[in-house]
């Protein structure tokens, strides 16, 4: 059984996200306020379903590219048990972030990340980053891959993640190509 735990606030520094001391602390006092993450409930399935469809129609796509992403894309209660997923609530209680991360070949990957588009450019992807990494670290894992839509490239550079070089073709016809991106963890 997997133990998720409210995830307190990180103490890690994360080398080539220019975090430093300094700027680590400024990070922490314009973070969002009220935050919280619990961990993904199967009667919010619907709720995040709908979240993810919306943050990810965000970005303009090649006709007809869309919907069949999101078929691949559609988070099941299958995928809820199996893997590490969390929702991130504001003050009220209302669903405005989704992620999670599957372990692959023994490695964890930051497999999702949704921002309700309402809210999205003020702060909850990287407090959402901020807490994951802590949690990986707390597991004793190092690293953490991310296979980003490439129009959210940069929030992962500004995050941390560097680009390996590696790339993976979509798994839909005519979709992009896929940067592979890593962030070493440091306790
Ligand atoms: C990508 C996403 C998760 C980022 O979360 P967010 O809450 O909007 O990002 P934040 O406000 O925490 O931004 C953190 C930093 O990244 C920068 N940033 C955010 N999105 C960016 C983007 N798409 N490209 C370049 N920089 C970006 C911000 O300007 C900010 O920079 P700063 O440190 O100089 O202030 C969110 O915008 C989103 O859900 N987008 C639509 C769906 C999507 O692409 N999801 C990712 C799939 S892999």
């Amino acid at each position: 059984m997997i133990h998720f735990s409210p995830l307190s606030w990180p103490r890690c520094r994360v080398p080539g996200a220019g975090l430093d001391e300094a700027r680590y602390h400024a990070a922490m006092e314009d973070a969002p306020t009220g935050l919280h993450m619990v961990r993904a409930r199967a009667r919010s399935l619907a709720a995040i379903n709908r979240l993810v469809a919306r943050s990810k129609a965000h970005w303009n796509w090649p006709e007809g590219y869309l919907d069949k992403a999101l078929v691949l894309q559609k988070v099941t209660r299958a995928y809820l048990r199996h893997n590490h997923c969390c929702e991130v609530l504001d003050g009220r209680g209302k669903l405005v972030a989704f992620l999670s991360v599957v372990v692959s070949d023994a490695r964890p990957v930051l497999d999702n990340l949704w921002v309700t588009p309402e809210r999205i450019g003020r702060g909850i992807g990287r407090w959402a980053c901020t807490q994951i990494f802590q949690w990986a670290l707390e597991r004793g894992w190092t690293e953490l891959r991310v296979v980003p839509d490439p129009p959210a490239e940069g929030f992962y550079l500004r995050v941390g993640f560097s680009d390996t070089g590696e790339r993976v073709p979509s798994r839909i016809p005519g979709g992009p190509l896929f940067s592979i991106y890593r962030i070493q963890l440091v306790p």
